[in-house]
């Protein structure tokens, strides 16, 4: 772990500073991840100033499963983001504290450590700070302020040494956010069927519809025009044409940026695991894999603002089926080992 002990050395200075602002380097065992079939070395990806070790993870693990931490005790993380439902929650839209709903459905949350702006629009600079986010947002956890929570926290004994142990101070939301972004850097996706047939030379790996499908994607379906790179994504944003059919268009990054050119532009997300994550898109009006590839031989819902890669591709129906196949052999690895802990801290 030679990153984590450079962040260490510098952050070591900046105690000797006595900078108010300083962040522990984060005590504890450190974590290498995995490189797994088809994916970049994620170790490399890890900031420096938040390094990995076993205990933050574990803390953090806590933290995306405890209901506790809503304002009545009835909303986790892991409520919208379920590992049997690729950390998505199965629904068109997702819903929070009291049964309310929120616009827009939940994102596959696989693979984050590569990703950079978070959230569909983009809204998260980082994973530390989308990882409190949902905590003050009034349709998911409920809060109505950071401080709050903590303060709720703060009743919680166990919680208050865990912290103690990790990050060497009494709880901060700065620090919630550490653990829980630790956390979610353990969440990969690689080993696919595609990348053991592309990568790893493997031919049985995929049928011949799949591979089909493969040189489609590449090919006349120009996806990888947007779902390119190792993760599926360009971390771009694009207008497709969601919701421009209807008369609730969410401008999506727009609100972000105010940048005309981003009016109804949402960001590519990865398709790894995409045939575990229906429904689709930021709004989850596709239930199947087939009408995602139907709406994109179309050419998406024109509109004033749509993206101008997005074009009629005139698909056959084998090559619609063949494109379909290989979006279903990108199920993989690295995930599976996340599960709810057996009892929370007292
Ligand atoms: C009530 C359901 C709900 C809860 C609770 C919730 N989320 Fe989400 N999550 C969503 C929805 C919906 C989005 C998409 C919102 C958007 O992008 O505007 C999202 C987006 C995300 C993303 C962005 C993924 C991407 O591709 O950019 C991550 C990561 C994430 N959530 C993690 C968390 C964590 C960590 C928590 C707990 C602190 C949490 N979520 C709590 C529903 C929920
Ligand atoms: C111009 C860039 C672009 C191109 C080209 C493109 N996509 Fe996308 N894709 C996106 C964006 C952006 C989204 C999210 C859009 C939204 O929800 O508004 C998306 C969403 C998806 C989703 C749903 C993901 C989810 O988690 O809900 C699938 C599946 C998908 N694309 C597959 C494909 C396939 C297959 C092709 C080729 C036929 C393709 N895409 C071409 C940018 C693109």
């Amino acid at each position: 772990m030679r990153r984590a002990k450079l962040g260490k050395v510098i952050l070591t200075g900046v105690f000797i500073l006595g900078t108010a602002a300083a962040i522990p380097a984060g005590a504890g065992e450190p974590l290498q991840l995995p490189t797994l079939q088809g994916l970049e070395d994620p170790n490399t990806f890890v900031p420096e100033d938040n390094p990995l070790t076993k205990e933050k993870v574990e803390l953090g693990r806590m933290l995306f499963f405890d209901k506790r931490l809503s304002k009545n005790n009835t909303i986790a993380c892991a409520n919208c983001h379920m590992a049997k439902k690729g950390f998505a929650d199965g629904m068109p839209v997702s819903t929070g504290i009291n049964g309310l709903k929120g616009g827009r459905s939940a994102p596959v949350s696989f693979n984050r450590v590569y990703s950079k702006a978070q959230f569909w629009d983009g809204r998260a600079a980082t994973l530390e700070d989308q990882s409190i986010g949902p905590f003050i947002n009034p349709v998911e956890h409920g809060f109505a302020n950071h401080d709050q929570m903590v303060a709720k926290m703060k009743k919680i004994t166990g919680y208050r040494k865990l912290f103690k142990d990790v990050f060497g101070r009494d709880i901060e939301i700065s620090d919630v956010g550490r653990a829980i972004a630790s956390f979610q850097r353990t969440v990969l996706s690689g080993n696919s069927a595609v990348d053991k047939f592309d990568i790893g030379g493997d031919e049985k790996a995929l049928s011949d519809s799949a591979k089909r499908g493969l040189e489609l994607f590449r090919g006349k379906a120009r996806c990888t025009r947007c779902h390119s790179g190792f993760n599926f994504t360009d971390e771009k944003f694009h207008n497709l044409g969601i919701g421009w059919d209807t008369n609730t268009v969410d401008l999506g990054r727009y609100m972000e940026t105010k940048n005309a050119e981003d009016i109804g532009a949402f960001k590519t997300p990865t398709l790894r695991e995409i045939a575990r994550t229906a429904p689709y898109m930021h709004d989850g009006r596709f239930k199947t894999l087939a009408e995602v590839v139907d709406f994109y031989n179309k050419g998406g819902v024109k509109n004033p603002h749509q993206d101008n890669t997005i074009i009629p591709l005139e698909l056959t129906d084998e090559e619609k089926y063949d494109l379909v196949a290989m979006l279903k052999s990108l199920n993989g690895e690295g995930w599976q080992h996340v599960s709810a802990p057996k009892s929370f801290p007292k």
